[in-house]
């Protein structure tokens, strides 16, 4: 099989190390990639949305099966033209990704379906007074999101009423999110924490990977700028066995067959990003492709052929008893380049990757990262996600293995998180504390 995987970040990384580990794969391009798929692909320089010179590439290299990474190849129709021309593609259709890519429509969907989210309003650009007289009604704190795409930027949390009407004028009236911000969602803040799932399906069948959680802020104990991720653990014990049946029964199955009634039968990766609330699981947002830096700790997870998989929800014919998980536990922390999420300076040397081995359970995946001669610099904000997979299933050992290989690379300004999976400890923790305590009656 020849395989084309789209983007560049630390999840392609781990997509691509993943694939290539199936006997099936011959060869593997990957657009535009980063210094660390070079090692398990041919990097190709196009850009994701480049859509007609990644279908010439696909023609040209007879390419099987096209694994979509990021949202905005989706959102803008990628796998419908590569369908129009006969390609295979592990991705949703432009239809299917507007769960991700208007959250206008994902809201007014979840409601038309009856999945639980949290209260909410949307308006268009137009209504703005409206908008505000439905803020002035709402006890704070509220949410409020721009409807498009907008680089994880859109959805703005406002403790008070005073930071909701900033927030949409600059949404509104400042198109700080330019056409993204054509319509707005004003939302209830949920309260609870977080955890993602993701669902593979063909649109009739489908399977949950493990559960994950992110770390969205830059700062240790959720605090400071919100960035991209700064760190994942799976799978996140918030999502329980009897929390994911709820998931699958109040979620997944509406979710999958409200697209398939509505003429969208949603194909490839469904990403359910949950607030586990007083009152059950709530819907914060879906995203149309697999998350980053969820899937470098899901990905390794995964105990089976990821191409064949990719390749059975391409051709509408998975077999959900065929993908299983590793009952094992994996950790990544990401490191970032110092001033991340603002501005922070490229093209600083990295040392020590040599010194990481994948017989220690760590992988490093690469995000922004470049070949310089035979060099490999930062080229991005988050830089590495160095990944510890612990197969005894001990989380705890898991974290430490993570930093353990963290401290033994270095570049200039390298700056990361040292909670990573703190929480999920919490957790175990409070578990282990229970069942004693019942032993103990
Ligand atoms: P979204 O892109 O909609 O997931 O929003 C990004 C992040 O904002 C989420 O991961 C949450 O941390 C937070 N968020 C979004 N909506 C809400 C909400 N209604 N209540 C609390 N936090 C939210
Ligand atoms: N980790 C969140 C996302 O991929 O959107």
């Amino acid at each position: 099989m020849n395989i084309l995987v789209v983007g560049s970040g630390g999840r392609e990384h781990a997509l691509v190390w993943k694939l290539r580990q199936s006997p099936q794969v011959k060869t593997i391009f990957c657009a535009p990639g980063n210094a660390g798929i070079g090692q398990h692909a041919t990097l190709v320089q196009l850009k994701p949305t480049d859509v007609k010179g990644l279908l010439k590439l696909a023609k040209e290299k007879k390419i099987d099966l096209t694994v979509v990474g990021s949202e905005h190849p989706l959102v803008e129709g990628l796998v419908d033209t590569f369908e129009e021309y006969g390609f295979k593609v592990f991705g949703p259709s432009k239809s299917a990704a507007q769960l991700e890519g208007s959250k206008v429509f994902s809201k007014d969907f979840m409601t038309r379906n009856h999945i639980p989210t949290a209260q909410y309003r949307n308006f268009s650009a137009t209504a703005y007074d409206e908008a505000k007289s439905y803020i002035n009604t709402l006890d704070p704190p509220m949410v409020v999101k721009a409807d498009g795409l907008a680089a994880g930027k859109g959805v703005i949390i406002c403790k008070d009423r005073q930071e909701a009407l900033v927030a949409l004028d600059d949404i509104v009236l400042h198109r700080a999110f330019g056409d993204a911000g054509s319509q707005i969602v004003v939302e209830e803040f949920l309260v609870g924490e977080e955890a993602s799932i993701f669902v593979l399906t063909d649109g009739e069948r489908f399977v949950t990977l493990s559960s994950a959680q992110d770390h969205k802020r830059i700062l240790d104990g959720d605090l400071g700028k919100n960035t991209g991720g700064m760190g994942a653990y799976a799978p996140a014990p918030v999502v329980t066995e009897e929390i994911l049946q709820r998931v699958i029964h109040e979620v997944i199955r509406p979710t999958l067959g409200g697209m398939k009634h509505e003429g969208s039968p949603y194909c490839g990766c469904l990403y359910i990003g949950l607030m586990m609330t007083a009152d059950g699981p709530k819907v914060l947002e879906y995203n149309c492709r697999f998350g980053d830096p969820e899937t470098q700790v899901v990905v390794p997870l995964i105990d089976g052929d990821l191409a064949e998989i990719f390749l059975s929800v391409a051709e509408r014919r998975l077999d959900p008893s065929k993908v299983k998980m590793h009952q094992a536990a994996a950790v990544c922390v990401v490191m970032a380049s110092l001033g991340y999420p603002d501005q922070y300076e490229s093209g600083k040397q990295i040392s020590g990757l040599e010194n990481i081995k994948m017989e220690d359970g760590v992988m490093v995946f690469h995000a922004g990262t470049r070949k310089d001669g035979d060099k490999i610099v930062t080229s991005g904000g988050r830089v590495l996600g160095v990944t510890a997979i612990g197969f005894n299933n001990e989380l705890d050992q898991t974290i430490r293995n993570a930093y353990h290989a963290v401290e033994k690379i270095t570049f200039d300004g390298a700056y990361y998180r040292s909670d990573i999976g703190k929480k999920a400890l919490k957790y175990l923790y409070a578990t282990e504390q229970r069942i004693n305590n019942k032993e103990s009656l």
